[in-house]
């Protein structure tokens, strides 16, 4: 149970660095919660137009949650994996350092999905694709690729895995709870523009 705990604060604290808002600082962009959906992530980082301050942001606030996950599993086990991938979503949505004000966790909960079964990271990967080729909308595929994901776990027999994935999934639908108003009234900005 302590080493749980361990991996959730493991989780958190490699969750919680802001990769978004520490990039375009450093590049001296306009303030990134100014502009656009004023999230921090990749995605809004593109509204910046810069496109490989948002390549660098996607990578990284996914690789802090592949890192979280791999070096949890390694000291613990499955148990520390699936803890620290929650630490990691928790860290990056609600970071201490930016007064819980943090970002939706897309790329976050890819990155741990990745480290923990990769196959499910890659079917995750391959929904957000398809939706976003076809419609545009970077929020709308997250939320399509998020249900994908858990029942990949499950037909992989990852029990515990997707029993987690679904309460980030349920997480990461929250997140997006104000794309999900402009969706249906059909005012969310599509990839790359203004929203
Ligand atoms: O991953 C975040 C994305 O789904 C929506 O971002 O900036 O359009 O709210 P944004």
């Amino acid at each position: 149970a302590l080493s749980v705990l361990e991996a959730l604060i493991l989780g958190y604290l490699l969750g919680s660095i802001p990769f978004g808002l520490i990039l375009t600082r450093l590049a001296g962009t306009r303030d990134i919660r100014s502009i656009g959906s004023g999230n921090i992530g990749a995605t809004n980082v593109l509204r910046t137009g810069r496109k490989d301050l948002a390549a660098a942001t996607l990578l990284l606030d996914g690789l802090k949650g592949t890192a979280a996950v791999l070096l949890a599993g390694y000291l613990w086990g499955i148990d520390g994996a699936v803890a620290a991938a929650c630490g990691a979503f928790v860290g990056h949505v609600f970071p201490v350092w930016l007064g819980f004000r943090g970002g939706k966790g897309v790329a976050t909960y890819l990155g741990c999905l990745l480290g923990i079964y990769w196959p499910a990271g890659l079917i995750f990967a391959v929904a957000w694709l398809v939706i976003a080729f076809s419609t545009r909308y970077s929020s709308l595929s997250a939320l399509v690729a998020s249900l994908v994901s858990p029942a990949a776990l499950l037909l992989a027999g990852q029990t515990e895995a997707a029993a987690v994935f679904i309460v980030l999934t349920v997480a990461l639908w929250l997140t997006h709870r104000a794309n999900i108003g402009r969706l249906l009234g059909r005012t969310e900005g599509k990839i790359g523009q203004a929203s």
